[in-house]
């Protein structure tokens, strides 16, 4: 997942910028970050002070859920979500497509606790794993709370049928892609009122742990809950959602990290019924 502040310049932007005299500082070209080659996941901890954490850290994510060895916790809560209809921009921030509620749009709640939802961004193939199997596409809800902390809420799509959200922005999609004049600016594109529906369904089962951001600064402290029910969606959507991407970006997955003694718990709702 990405945070919504710190937008860093990619290689592909700063091409488009070369003939532009101003603002290509030597301090951002440095704390760029990619998916491939030296700016690759291997090397984010050394490409700023601020990125530390990427390769220092203990608590890291993704990492992969192995089934049986996951913990069953029966004081989990649903993971209750309300989520109204708001005005959404679609943006391209360069390392991922990422959907932007221009006002409140709702919260998650755990343990008592409101996180208010900020955006919503895709990951191509997924960066969490299953029992070891990558999945085509992962959709991360990014939510924070008043005092400052994060809790992500976390899909992951199989090839299938295609999303229905997905297919009523694909034309959106489709402008993005074709978006040249982005600079080292973020592309938007305004999406009007986005219905929210298909995002707080019911879930009857998640794995919950704590992490990290998965891109550069990798901040720590993070709730993650990975829903169990993985939806589906179309090999043409999955092209849709790398299209508009920095080559360097277009597999834009974190490979997993190790579970350094973290456990990963359990919430079924077949346990809360008991
Ligand atoms: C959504 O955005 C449009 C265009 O900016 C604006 O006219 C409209 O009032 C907004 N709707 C709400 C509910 O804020
Ligand atoms: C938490 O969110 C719920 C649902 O939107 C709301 O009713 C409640 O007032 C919020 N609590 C706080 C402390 O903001
Ligand atoms: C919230 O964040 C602070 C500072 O990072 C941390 O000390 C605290 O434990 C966090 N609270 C929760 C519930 O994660």
């Amino acid at each position: 997942m990405a945070p919504r502040y710190s937008v860093p310049v990619l290689g592909i932007a700063l091409l488009l910028l070369v003939s532009s005299t101003s603002a290509i500082d030597a301090g951002r070209h440095s704390s760029t970050f990619g998916y491939v080659g030296s700016n690759g996941p291997g090397k984010w901890g050394s490409l700023s002070p601020k990125f530390v954490t990427c390769s220092n850290g203990k608590h890291q994510t993704p990492v992969d859920i192995v089934k049986g060895q996951v913990v069953r916790n029966k004081r989990f809560e649903p993971l209750p979500r309300d989520y109204n209809p708001v005005n959404a921009t679609l943006v391209n921030n360069g390392f991922n497509i990422e959907i932007r509620f221009d006002e409140h749009v709702g919260v998650l709640v755990i343990n008592g606790k409101n996180y208010t939802l900020k955006q919503v961004h895709y990951h191509t193939p997924s960066e969490h794993r299953i029992d070891g199997i990558q999945f085509p596409a992962e959709q991360h809800l990014v939510h924070q709370s008043a005092d400052g902390n994060f809790s992500v809420v976390s899909i992951l799509y199989k090839y299938g049928a295609p999303d229905s959200f997905l297919r009523k922005i694909k034309s959106n999609l489709g402008e993005l892609a074709k978006d040249k004049c982005a600079g080292d600016e973020e592309a938007h594109i305004p999406l009007g009122i986005m219905d929210t529906k298909h995002m707080k369904r019911k879930t009857r089962k998640y794995y919950r742990y704590l992490g990290s951001l998965t891109t550069p600064p990798c901040t720590e402290n993070i709730i993650w809950n990975i829903l169990g029910k993985v939806r589906s969606i179309s090999p043409d959507q999955v092209q849709d959602l790398k299209a508009p991407l920095a080559s360097s970006c277009k597999d834009n997955s974190r490979p997993v990290q190790p579970l350094n003694g973290r456990k990963i718990e359990l919430y079924d709702e077949l346990d809360a019924k008991n």
